[in-house]
Order: structure tokens, then sequence, then C-alpha cells
């Protein structure tokens, strides 16, 4: 199990239940060594972060609407925006973006399955997180459903991971300012961070502050989640990681450390914790227990 440092036992719980559902529902039989591939890019690695954070906003709106319907809902949400973070990587990695050779401890998916293999397991993880919001027959309710997916598109999409990805390439061996570091980490990692939340939060049926605060949080956690990435490609070492520590420096990225310097981004990552932790106890919710560990998580991790 390689999920967060501090483990309580809600999140190997709630891990369990994630991965045996990836488990089943990414194809071994897809044509042509195809499945292999997005299985390798999938299984057995990743923290797992933004399926829990899917089930922990779950859990905070649960009160209102304890069915196990969109229990369901959540878990097919958090292996859909697992199956799209999974793509995220394989592209990522490949020798046209950041050029990487090793993830979540194994080789990369272009370097063991070929540049071709990682494009289409890309493509097709994509198209699967989609599948996956939507079965049929269910007992979800299309609304519900169409909404999950309008969701997923959006943080994904140009106007989300995607667009801040082309931020990220076009700002190789810039000196970005503090609010455009802001805007490319906010889209490019915290789009689906949030949306993670959003998805969580829609298998419920909250009041609209409530829903605002969750949002809010899941702002502050995705920039945090980015500010500790760019410090630990700085701090920590490439086996702890699972990938190339160093990376950013030698890809010339404009970063959180590059611009701030490590004791000012750490200060920073504080205090987004801060607010993430603030604005849950501002929500009403009384179930955000899970979300607050989450949190400290995510700014306390070493990988
Ligand atoms: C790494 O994300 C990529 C970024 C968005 C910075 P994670 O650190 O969540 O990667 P896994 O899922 O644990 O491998
Ligand atoms: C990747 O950011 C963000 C996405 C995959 C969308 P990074 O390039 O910093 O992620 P790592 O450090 O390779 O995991
Ligand atoms: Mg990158
Ligand atoms: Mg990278
Ligand atoms: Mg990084």
């Amino acid at each position: 199990m390689n999920t967060l440092e501090i483990n309580p036992s809600w999140m190997s719980e709630q891990w369990r239940c994630v991965e045996d559902a990836l488990e089943r529902w990414v194809p071994a039989d897809a044509p042509a060594g195809l499945g292999q591939s997005m299985r390798y890019a999938v299984l057995e690695g990743g923290k797992r972060l933004r399926p829990m954070l899917v089930l922990a906003a779950r859990r905070a709106v649960a009160d209102a609407r304890p069915e196990a319907t969109l229990d369901e809902a959540a878990l097919r949400a958090a292996c859909a925006i697992e199956l799209i973070h999974a793509y995220s990587l394989v592209h990522d990695d490949m020798p046209c973006m950041d050029n990487d050779v090793l993830r979540r401890g194994k080789p990369t998916v272009h370097v063991q399955f070929g540049q071709a293999q990682a494009l289409l397991a890309g493509d097709a993880l994509q198209a699967l997180a989609f599948e996956v919001l939507t079965p049929c027959p269910s007992a979800i309710p299309d609304g519900l459903q169409g909404r999950l997916c309008a969701i997923l598109a959006r943080a994904a999409g140009h106007a989300g991971m995607a667009g801040g990805q082309a931020i990220d390439l076009a700002s190789v061996g810039q000196d970005l300012d503090d609010a455009s570091l802001r805007q490319m980490h906010r889209m490019k990692t915290g789009a689906l961070l949030q949306a993670s939340i959003e998805l969580g939060a829609a298998c419920g049926s909250e009041s609209s502050v409530a829903t605002g605060c969750l949002i809010e949080y899941g702002r502050a956690l995705g920039v945090a989640f980015q500010v500790i990435d760019d410090i630990l490609d700085v701090t920590a070492d490439s086996t702890t990681l699972g990938k190339t520590a160093g990376k950013d420096a030698a890809n010339d990225k404009p970063t959180y450390v590059s611009i701030m310097g490590l004791e000012r981004s750490r200060r920073y990552a504080d205090e987004l914790l801060q607010q993430a932790l603030q604005v849950l106890g501002r929500s009403g919710l009384r179930s955000t227990d899970w979300l607050a560990d989450l949190a400290m998580q995510v700014v306390g991790r070493n990988h």
C-alpha cells in the first residue's frame, strides 16, 4: 500500500475499496497490449489522494443524504478522477513533455511499452473515466451522472489540467510572477484536486454555503499540494519520491521553490493548510474529519 504517510484506519478501508474497484474496472483484455499498459499506469502505486478527497467530501455531505446509490456514485467518481490523473502522469512523463523515466517507483509507461502505447494508454484511460461515471444500467440518477461528467470534463480540459500543462511547457526558462505561477498551478494540479471535492460534494445535497466552503478548501489544498510537490522535487530523493528528484531544475521549470525559495514556499504551504482547516470549521458541516486528515497529510507528506 502506497498511500499517504500517516494512515488512519478510515483511509486504509477506503483505499482498499478504491483499489478493488480500479482492479475491476481497468480492463486487462484491451487489444494489442493496450490493457497491459493501462493497468500498469493505474494499478500498484500512487497515493490515491484524489479518490480519498472525493470520498472524504462525500462523507462530509452524507448526513443530509445517506443513500447507498450516492455512495456508489462517489466510488465511481473517486476512480474516474484517479484514471484522469493516471493518464495525465503518463503523458506528463513522455519525452515531448517532462521526459521522465521513473514514476511510482517503476519505469514510466513509455519506457516500458513505447511512446505510441503510452499515448494510447493515456487516451484510453481518459475515455474510461467517463465510462466509469456512466454505467448502464444504473441506479445513479441520470442528472447526477451528467453533473459528475461535467465537473470532471471541465477540470481535465483546456480550462483545467490540460490548459495548465500547456502553460507549464510554455513557461520553461521563464521567471513567472507570483500571480502567473499560482494560476499555472491552479490549473495543472489544483483543478483536479478541487474537482475531487466538487465530485464528492455533488453526491449529497448540502447548502450552497457548505458547498462553497468545500470548494474553497479544495482550492487552497490544490495549490498547497503543488507547492509541496515543488519542494519535494528539491529536498527528497528519487527512491522516496518514486520519481526522479531534481527534475524541475534540470528542465528549467519555474516552481514555487525557484521563485520564492524553500523557506517562503514552506511558509506558504502552511498558510494554505491553515486556510483549508479554517474553512472546514466555517462550513457548518459535522463530518469534516477525513478532509482535515487529508489536508494535514498533503502538507506533511514526504513523497
Ligand atoms: C503527482 O501527483 C503529479 C502532480 C500533480 C504534482 P501525486 O503526487 O498525487 O502522484 P501519485 O498519484 O501519488 O503517483
Ligand atoms: C504534473 O506536474 C501535473 C500533471 C501531471 C497534470 P509535475 O510535472 O510537477 O508532476 P511530477 O513532478 O512529474 O509528478
Ligand atoms: Mg510536468
Ligand atoms: Mg513531471
Ligand atoms: Mg513536480
